[in-house]
């Protein structure tokens, strides 16, 4: 099914062939992710995966499923492109013009001698309507990265600094069956948690702090994504408060999602509940963006954005509110975009926590 969305675009470009050097997009058609490698997929259907010797038997293992050619390169990626072209008839190719390097650019213009035309978001926007499988393997992802946090929770307290608790989290996302982690955990505590992207660091954890954990796992490729923040030792009432008020405008997100909703208006849904407090401000960054083989991939749910959502996307919502100084909170789920609404594969209690 992805091969045969993938000739449509070639179709539609009225291109012979579709060359891939993007790592994503290598992994969506041959189900791994090399370092370096390239898929050129011909009108006529056939695919190849074109590798080095690192990793040969690996593609030839993917191969078995997906129904790949995999060619071993005898010189230069470009060399082995070229002669593929020429033995059959390709005068054409669709290529990735929105990531492919200039440098890489030039050097498969001129190997291969082919007119190229740029997919600009094509591939993307086919990446974006996930298929059960997919969803399958980000529920997974999810799976291992709820475990972890749920473990990790009873060692965190007073004491514990940023920087012992990330690296032992990411411990446990290794030994829970995680392939590696959808970006560095961040794991931040007290006044360092109105830093939305903060990093770990020796900060000690004390009582009547905010934790923030924004963290994700990795499954054969693809990734999730969560944040969730919790209390050690006691919270305020005004902590309390603005807790639930995020909460509260995450619901609200969620609830707007559906097929057909704008990107734009989910966003506002969030936004106006905190506006309900005149907390607005302090919301500075997207409500979601998509995540599958990249952890910010397609699309983003942003007042500006003139995305719409389509059933079979996956997206985070994410409204969070940051204080200089005093605290942030961050509430993150992934969803799935159905027809008529949305299936949230986080499954965490969101009931703030006060450990
Ligand atoms: N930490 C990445 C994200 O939530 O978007
Ligand atoms: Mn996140
Ligand atoms: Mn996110």
């Amino acid at each position: 099914m992805k091969t045969e969305k993938c000739l449509e675009l070639i179709g539609a470009l009225h291109c012979d062939a579709l060359l891939l050097l993007n790592e994503s997009n290598m992994h969506y058609l041959c189900g791994f992710s090399p370092s370096e490698g390239v898929v050129l997929l011909l009108k006529s259907g056939v695919c190849y995966h074109i590798v080095d010797s690192r990793y040969t038997e690996t593609a030839q293992k993917h191969a078995e499923k997906t129904g790949l050619t995999v060619i071993e390169i005898h010189a230069k990626f470009a060399d082995t492109v070229s002669e593929i072209c020429k033995a059959n008839q390709i005068k054409s190719i669709a290529f990735e013009n929105e990531t492919i390097s200039l440098k890489s650019y030039k050097l498969y213009m001129q190997a291969t001698q082919c007119a190229f035309t740029g997919i600009d978001n094509r591939l993307m926007q086919i990446r974006n309507i996930k298929t059960d499988a997919e969803i399958e393997m980000m529920v997974k992802a999810n799976e291992i990265a709820e475990k972890s946090f749920t473990e990790l929770l009873n060692h965190v307290k007073a004491g514990k600094t940023e920087k012992e608790l990330q690296s032992y989290f990411d411990y446990l996302m290794a030994k829970n069956g995680s392939d590696g982690l959808s970006f560095s955990t961040i794991l931040l505590s007290g006044a360092n948690t109105s830093l939305p992207h903060g990093v770990p660091g020796d900060r000690t954890i004390q009582n009547g702090d905010f934790v923030l954990f924004d963290f994700g796992a990795t499954y054969k490729g693809y990734h999730s994504d969560m944040t969730r923040t919790v209390a050690v030792g006691s919270a305020t009432d005004e902590m309390k408060e603005m807790y639930y008020l995020v909460l509260k405008a995450q619901l609200a997100g969620i609830n707007a999602l559906k097929s057909g909703a704008k990107c734009a208006d989910v966003y506002r849904a969030a936004y106006n509940v905190l506006e309900e407090r005149n907390m607005g401000r302090y919301f500075r960054h997207a409500l979601g963006h998509g995540v599958g083989l990249d952890i910010h991939e397609g699309f983003s749910s942003s007042p500006n954005s003139s995305d719409i959502y389509e059933a079979g996307n996956v997206t985070s919502v994410e409204p969070g509110i940051y204080i200089p100084d005093k605290f942030g909170i961050r509430i993150e789920d992934v969803c799935v975009v159905t027809d008529d609404g949305c299936k949230n594969i986080s499954t965490i209690d969101k009931n703030l926590i006060i450990l």
